[in-house]
């Protein structure tokens, strides 16, 4: 029997010696659990992942969502080995494979016409707004409440959600992400709130032609899947459309995962730019922009084009690892199946909350669904502060003590891949009633 409560002897060490050289003794800053629960992985296989102290874990957190078929999946690592040892990493030219790639992007996601390549969700972005702002010759970038769209400064502005009063009628007052984020960053963002028509109207009446792009998750990936309704979104589309201001959706985690043509498939509305990482190279760092071929076409190294490029830009490690990933969402059942298992799995967590009485409602789809302590889905980021987060920590806390791996942080959605389909849900269902009864008697007693 693994004992998961206890701190191992070897995260004591890496911990200890990580703090002499790195900041916070991580690599990157979301990934510090403090002192105790920061954990260091030793490998990765399918849904499992095995930490420094040998103990295993089944993971829903897949490395914050790039993980779509399993780690280490061997088809995919195949065609990255043989193209990093037959032909090269990278040459900084152009490869027959970057179209090849854009084509079987186009083949699943119709609102592509042109597309350009980039090494994570932050360049992306960064790519889609000066692209938009290029074509329109406007500056001002709207963003949602609660939606976060990387470490781009003008991208770095949220909500105080955890300092606001929900009883009160000021509006949460809006800050940097941290420090180091300049206060002009701010001036020319605007900060919208979900699902509310009044506020994008008044918005779009006050603004319309100055707005360079409204950049958005439609399925709010950073606040538990929380998502625009069609007709919310629908009326956003038409306002870009009337006032000129280019829609870029941030398919970042939704991309390759909620369905081939991510979130714009299910909903059946289209960006003017789209941006995509994570579920596109199951795990190997890939990302790319895109969308209308006239809009794209202002990027480019003639004068006055828009500035795009990098180093490390469409490499053939990510390529492959892109063109290996994709063929398998586009041609096999692979995403059917993260779908009925993600299903199942919503399934028994709702049996389990239900039995220890316990409200709760489910956002997004199967793929990347939130868990909600509360008795309606929440519509807005606002909604999302009245939930019963600090049980959800409880609960995720005591999961993670019986080696199911997850944010302790209800705003990050359960992410399924294709390889847990190979997993116990009857041993899935006991620890989850094990780990809501601990959390529900730790309630009991104050602890939070
Ligand atoms: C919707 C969205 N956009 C952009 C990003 C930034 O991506 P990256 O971490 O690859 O820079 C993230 C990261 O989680 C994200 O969820």
């Amino acid at each position: 029997m693994q004992d998961f409560s206890k701190r191992g002897p070897r995260q004591t060490q890496l911990m200890a010696e990580a703090h002499r050289h790195m900041p916070q003794g991580v690599a990157e800053n979301y990934r510090y659990w403090g002192d105790e629960r920061t954990v260091f992985i030793d490998s990765s296989k399918g849904c499992w992942l095995t930490d420094c102290d040998g103990r295993r874990y089944v993971d829903f957190r897949l490395g914050y969502g790039p993980i779509i078929l399993g780690y280490r999946d061997d088809r995919v690592d195949a065609a990255v080995v043989e193209q990093i040892t037959q032909r090269g990493t990278l040459s900084g030219f152009a490869t027959a494979l970057d179209t090849e790639v854009v084509k079987q992007i186009k083949a699943m996601c119709p609102n592509i016409e042109k597309m350009r390549f980039a090494n994570s969700g932050t360049e992306a972005v960064m790519g889609a707004v000066r692209t938009a702002r290029g074509y329109t010759k406007r500056d001002r970038v709207v963003i949602v409440e609660g939606g976060f769209h990387g470490l781009y400064d003008e991208m770095m502005w949220k909500s105080d959600i955890e300092h606001w009063d929900p009883t009160g009628t000021a509006p949460p007052s809006v800050i940097p992400f941290g420090g180091g984020i300049p206060g002009q960053a701010r001036e020319l963002v605007e900060l919208i709130v979900l699902n509310d028509m009044a506020m994008l109207d008044a918005l779009f009446k006050q603004r319309g032609e100055q707005i360079a792009c409204v950049v958005l998750e439609p399925i709010i990936g950073n606040a538990g899947s929380i998502s625009a309704t069609q007709t919310w979104l629908q009326r956003l589309r038409d306002l870009c459309t009337e006032h000129g201001a280019m829609l870029v959706i941030d398919e970042v985690k939704t991309g390759f995962r909620v369905a081939k043509g991510g979130a714009q498939e299910l909903y059946g509305i289209h960006a003017d730019l789209t941006t995509y990482a994570k579920a596109m190279g199951n795990g190997y760092p890939v990302a790319a922009f895109g969308g209308r071929a006239e809009v794209m076409d202002v990027v480019g190294s003639y004068k006055g084009g828009v500035v795009h490029g990098g180093t490390y830009t469409g490499n053939l490690v990510a390529l492959s690892a892109a063109q290996a990933t994709l063929k398998i969402l586009d041609q096999t059942d692979a995403l059917k199946t993260i779908d009925r298992v993600g299903a199942q799995i919503r399934d028994l967590l709702g049996r389990v909350f239900a039995a220890a009485g316990i409200e709760y409602a489910f956002a997004g789809p199967p793929a990347m669904f939130g868990i909600h302590f509360t008795s309606t889905v929440p519509t807005n980021y606002r909604d999302w502060r009245v939930t019963n987060s600090d049980l959800y920590r409880a609960f995720a806390w005591q999961l993670i003590d019986h080696g199911v791996m997850l944010e302790p942080d209800s705003r990050e959605p359960w992410f399924i891949c294709e390889a847990h389909q190979e997993l116990d849900l009857g041993w899935l269902e006991e620890v989850a009633t094990r780990s809501m009864k601990a959390a529900c008697e730790g309630a009991a007693r104050g602890e939070r």
